[in-house]
């Protein structure tokens, strides 16, 4: 953690899209700063003053030489709630980055697998997007995206430009699909895991990233264990809790690690054997 992750720092709103019906991205600068630079698949602590933190992971990649960042925020109680109160020009308390990210070196002729559920592509986001600027490196480019319903997908604007980009491959699905859900996206019927089958993937090659529910992160998983993948050639995100964002107060703690400075991102093989979660 870089020394100055823990001081408060104040962002500003400068912009709010709406994603779904509980699901906004909220663009901020930082004040005070003219860089402000983090990993795909870190973290900041967003509060109000008066009013407790929580952990949000950036949606956006960081620009050298730009203090511009996003979140993208499902509305599900105290904190999440006044943040989507927020108008442009208000602003808020931060502190980080925090945590390790989803590993990115050595790209260098591998197949890239993304799985995500839900608001779990907004921590992934970053990561495609940096896979995307790297894209010569890459041998296969693969994205599966679950949701619910067609209504309930992120990041419309980019499904739509990464599913027509000939370069990776998509595959999104929902659990129920009605006609006429009134996108140009090809959605089709199912679980994520039900079309890792298709994809004719080499364990040898393949890293996989998963972000979504546990209980999806156990199925992909073991789907992927089981066709040869290593364990150590599966990354997934864990959401814990938080207080002090630096292994301190004990709230994140799984077995011996602590989700916010040892991940959120771990090795399959580095968390699964823990009983409390549902890998
Ligand atoms: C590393 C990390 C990154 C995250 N990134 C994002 C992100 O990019 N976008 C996003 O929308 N959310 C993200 N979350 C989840 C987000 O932190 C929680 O939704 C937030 O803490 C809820 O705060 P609140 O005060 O609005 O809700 P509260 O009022 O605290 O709770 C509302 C309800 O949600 C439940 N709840 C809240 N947080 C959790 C949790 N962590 N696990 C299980 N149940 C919980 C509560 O039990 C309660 O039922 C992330 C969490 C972690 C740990
Ligand atoms: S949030 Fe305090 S130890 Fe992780």
């Amino acid at each position: 953690m870089r020394p100055e992750s823990n001081e408060f720092k104040i962002a500003r709103l400068m912009e709010v899209r709406s994603e779904t019906g509980d699901t906004s991205t909220y663009l901020f600068i930082l004040e005070a700063e003219t860089e402000f630079l983090f990993e795909p698949g870190q973290f900041n602590m967003l509060g109000l003053p008066g009013l407790e933190e929580a952990p949000f992971s950036m949606s956006s990649l960081a620009e050298p030489g730009n203090n511009l960042f996003s979140h993208t925020i499902r509305h599900v109680g105290n904190v999440t709630n006044h943040i989507s109160r927020l108008k442009p020009g208000d602003r808020l308390l931060l502190r980080g980055p925090f945590g390790r990210g989803w590993p990115v070196d050595n790209l260098k002729g591998q197949d890239i697998l993304v799985v995500a559920g839900g608001i779990g592509l907004a921590p992934l986001r970053p990561l495609l997007l940096h896979c995307l600027g790297n894209r010569e490196e890459l041998d296969r480019f693969i994205l599966i995206y679950g949701a619910r319903t067609p209504d309930d997908m992120i990041f419309r604007h980019d499904l739509l430009s990464w599913q027509d980009s000939g370069f990776m491959k998509t595959i999104f699905c929902v659990d129920r699909l009605e006609n006429g859900h009134g996108t140009s996206l090809h959605i089709r019927e199912g679980l994520v895991t039900s079309f890792l089958g298709e994809l004719d993937l080499d364990p040898l090659r393949t890293r996989t990233y998963v972000c979504g529910p546990e209980i999806m992160m156990r199925f992909v998983a073991r789907t992927l264990l089981r066709d040869g993948h290593a364990r150590n050639r599966i990354y997934v995100t864990m959401e814990r809790r938080m207080r002090c964002g630096t292994a301190h107060c004990g709230h994140c703690q799984i077995g011996p690690k602590f989700v916010c400075q040892d991940g959120p991102v771990f090795e399959y093989g580095d968390i699964a054997r823990f009983s409390d979660v549902l890998l």
